[in-house]
């Protein structure tokens, strides 16, 4: 089958596109007619090697953690799904490809797009899990770092459904999308301790950093001093700030993506989708997400 390949870690120019075998699927696992991957800035963090304590790679290497498309094979034990359905969720092989394994996949619901189905995995359980582990509570003030990106708009939309106040940073080409969304926009970078006082007098009761750009000082200084309800899912450096980085799923997600699905369809979560490319264009794709200032989700469609 076609597929993005790697077969050492490094920068876009290790990236083709080849032939791979075709996975089979392994007890518990369906194999996916890819139909949508979703690209994901991980992506090529992991192709750079980065990650590879947290995400161990064997070459040749095909990228993609999220896949939407059409169950074609079933492996062993697999009873809830049916040759010909059509699913959405974590891809277990490189969904950059023509086909994928996966163990952790919900019904497609028939109303969205290949496109929008596939934008919700990552961002989706991300944002529920932080919003979790900072026991966001209806009434509280929450600031999000990086509120216009797929994860962070996504924790934007949770967090006001969960009755919070929310304090968004992104660039101001951004702000008009974060007030849509519910959130009060600041712009990023200098004086950003004293902007969020004069629109938050209240105090911060949560930080959200899905941006990690270097605003964890800031926060601890808006928190009180503490790093109490604080996490990050995107600074390397958290360690040395006493922050907890949040990096994988600590819930079985089916659930999270069947509700977040229904809140798609029905128009009360919104993710922006920024571009679509076909298989041949995915380091197009991977340089614009590694540019760092896309606006929304770019997809793949194999
Ligand atoms: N640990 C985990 O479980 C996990 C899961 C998913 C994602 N992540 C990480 O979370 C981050 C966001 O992912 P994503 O998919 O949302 O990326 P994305 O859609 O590419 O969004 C990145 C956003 O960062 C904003 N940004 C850039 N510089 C910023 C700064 N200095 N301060 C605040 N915002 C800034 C950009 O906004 P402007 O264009 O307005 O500048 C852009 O909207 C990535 O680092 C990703 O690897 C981690």
């Amino acid at each position: 089958m076609e597929a993005i390949v790697y077969d050492r870690f490094g920068g876009l120019d290790v990236l083709s596109l080849g032939e791979v075998d075709k996975p089979e699927p392994g007890p518990g696992q369906v194999r996916v007619k890819v139909a949508a991957a979703g690209v994901n800035p991980v992506d090529y963090r992991i192709r750079n090697g980065w990650m590879r304590h947290a995400f161990p790679v064997t070459f040749p290497a095909v990228p993609g953690l999220e896949v939407a498309g059409v169950v074609d094979a079933l492996g062993e034990g697999v009873t809830r799904f049916a040759v010909g359905d059509e699913v959405f969720g974590h891809a277990d092989t490189g969904a950059y490809a023509e086909y994928a394994l996966a163990t952790h996949v919900v019904p497609k619901p028939a109303a969205l797009s290949w496109e929008q189905v596939v934008a919700l995995p990552v961002a989706g359980e991300t944002s529920e899990r932080v919003l979790t582990q900072l026991e966001l509570a209806a009434g509280e003030t929450l600031l999000i770092h990086g509120a216009a990106g797929v994860v962070g708009s996504v924790g934007v939309q949770l967090a006001v459904a969960r009755g919070a106040t929310v304090i968004g940073t992104a660039s101001p080409d951004n702000h008009a999308f974060l007030r849509e969304l519910g959130a009060i926009p600041l712009a990023y970078g200098e004086n950003l301790v004293e902007r969020v006082r004069e629109v938050a007098p209240q105090g911060i009761d949560a930080v959200y950093d899905a941006a990690g750009k270097g605003a964890l000082p800031d926060s601890i200084e808006l928190r009180g001093g503490t790093a109490s309800r604080i996490v990050t899912i995107a600074d390397t450096n958290a360690a040395e700030f006493g922050v907890p980085f949040s990096g994988e799923a600590t819930a079985v997600p089916e659930p999270i993506y069947e509700a977040q699905a229904r809140l798609l369809a029905e128009g009360r979560l919104r993710i922006r989708h920024a571009e679509t490319f076909p298989l041949a264009g995915a380091v197009k794709a991977l340089e614009l997400s590694e540019g760092g200032h896309t606006r929304g989700k770019l997809v793949i469609t194999p």
